[in-house]
């Protein structure tokens, strides 16, 4: 804590000194926590433009520079030496692993890879065709069920637990709800494979006979995990933390992160971007969507475009641009839809509408285009965004509980209602 204050005088003369609270890197916050005792006021802030939530030591984001870390790491150098694994390890510890450090922990990883029997007869309750998401944030809920009694949330022990089985499981979950949705049997995870051939092996695999992971597709994948690994306190993390600070069951806060997530303006955009590049559906269409995302009475938006943080180019977008051709290349896929995401980038980004409002493509602009050629139907793409992002909410949680500065979340509001009245019998209303 700095010894800096800021003064703030309010329009009858009351003056409050609020400590400055400033971080390592980033801008400096002040600390409004006891506004409200001093002046009497509060503040408003209806979506977090300016409010610090809590205190963390897990990503840096600089959205004006188009800056992302992890743990200190720039996402580049990341995405480009290490895998999903070894971030995983990072996010949780805060370190990169030794050799021994990293085999120990994705051992662990893969010994709770399996899920209770009894949750595929839970699945068996949906109906063929329910939403992936729908299904992964009622089964992860569900965990909540087998893992409660005898599991503390004030031990520290029992919640790293609580976190490891939920990295290992989300992939079993998710390849057993795309099964459900493709009517195909369930398959066992196989701890011979790493992390995303495993999965790959319990998506396109079946029981009847043998199924080769293509390499391309497992390190597409991984990749993909990587970059959506965390970023800080977005809704969903927010989600988890808000759950979290009630001291809630851990499956339970990781459920509400999915449902956060599922939210068009959030993950479910990747599955959005690809449900609008159909819609267009040609290059020569884009002039007319580019013009209807522009008209403020039309509540079409450019799918994958737009950040509240990045005022600049989302960095993993550079990335991932890159990867959707390497790995179209090698799988020897010619997706249109490459090109027409291509020629609406370039279109937006030459536009005044988008240039003054710094509206640049996301994380989630080219991700669709991976996922389509790795053969998932565009249901399942927020899923596999929930698969990484497990890692970040999960590390978010158990800094939670080690940061001394953690109270419950309890927004206040501006209320706009009646004032008081009084009640009226309802034969005289
Ligand atoms: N298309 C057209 N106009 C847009 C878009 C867009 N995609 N995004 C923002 N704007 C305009 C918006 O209308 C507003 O204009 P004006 O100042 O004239 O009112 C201005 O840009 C600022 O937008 P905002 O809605 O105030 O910004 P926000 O920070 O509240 O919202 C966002 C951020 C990501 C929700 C929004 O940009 C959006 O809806 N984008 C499309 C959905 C999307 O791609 N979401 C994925 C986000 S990244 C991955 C993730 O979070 O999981």
């Amino acid at each position: 804590m700095s010894d800096k204050f800021v003064k703030v005088t309010t329009p009858e003369g009351v003056t409050a000194e609020l400590p400055v609270k400033e971080g390592v890197i980033g801008p400096p916050t002040f600390d409004v926590k006891t506004l409200h005792k001093q002046t009497g006021y509060f503040t408003y802030d209806s979506g977090f433009a300016a409010t610090g939530a809590c205190e963390s030591g897990i990503t840096f984001i600089d959205g004006e520079k188009g800056i992302l870390q992890y743990r200190g790491y720039p996402i580049e150098q990341l995405a480009e030496n290490s895998n999903f694994i070894e971030v995983a390890y990072l996010l949780m510890n805060g370190e990169l692993p030794n050799k021994a450090e990293f085999k120990s922990f994705d051992e662990e990883i893969t010994r709770h890879t399996m899920v209770h029997e009894k949750i595929r007869s839970l699945m068996k309750g949906f109906q063929y065709d329910a939403h992936p998401m729908a299904m992964m944030m009622s089964v992860i809920g569900s965990f909540a069920a087998f893992y409660h009694e005898g599991m503390s949330v004030d031990d520290a022990k029992d919640r790293r637990l609580a976190a490891i089985r939920l990295i290992a499981k989300m992939p079993t979950v998710a390849a057993a709800v795309y099964k459900n949705y493709i009517g195909q049997p369930f398959m066992y995870p196989r701890n011979d494979l790493n992390f995303t051939e495993r999965l790959l092996h319990m998506m396109y695999g079946v029981p009847a006979e043998p199924y080769e992971v293509n390499p391309v597709a497992a390190k597409a994948l991984d990749l993909l995990f990587i970059l959506h690994a965390d970023h800080e306190q977005n809704a969903s993390t927010s989600t988890v933390r808000l759950v979290g600070s009630t001291g809630a069951n851990p499956f339970a806060c990781i459920s509400a992160g999915i449902a956060s997530l599922w939210g068009p303006a959030h993950g479910g955009a990747n599955e959005a971007v690809l449900n609008m590049l159909g819609e267009i559906g040609d290059v020569s269409n884009i002039e007319k969507y580019v013009a209807k995302a522009k008209d403020k009475n039309d509540p079409f938006r450019l799918m994958g475009f737009g950040h509240r943080v990045y005022k600049n180019y989302d960095p993993r977008a550079t990335i991932i641009r890159k990867a959707c051709h390497e790995v179209l290349d090698d799988l020897g896929i010619d997706d249109p839809q490459l090109e027409l995401a291509m020629k609406l980038e370039e279109i937006a980004l030459k536009d005044e509408y988008f240039v003054q409002r710094k509206l640049y493509p996301n994380v989630d602009f080219y991700s669709g285009i991976i996922y389509k050629a790795l053969g998932m139907p565009t249901q399942m793409f927020t899923v596999m965004f929930a698969i990484a992002r497990t890692v970040g909410w999960v590390s978010q949680w158990l800094e939670q509980y080690e940061t001394a500065d953690t109270r419950i979340g309890r927004p206040r509001q501006l209320y706009t209602g009646p004032v008081t009245r009084d009640f009226v019998n309802i034969d005289k209303r």
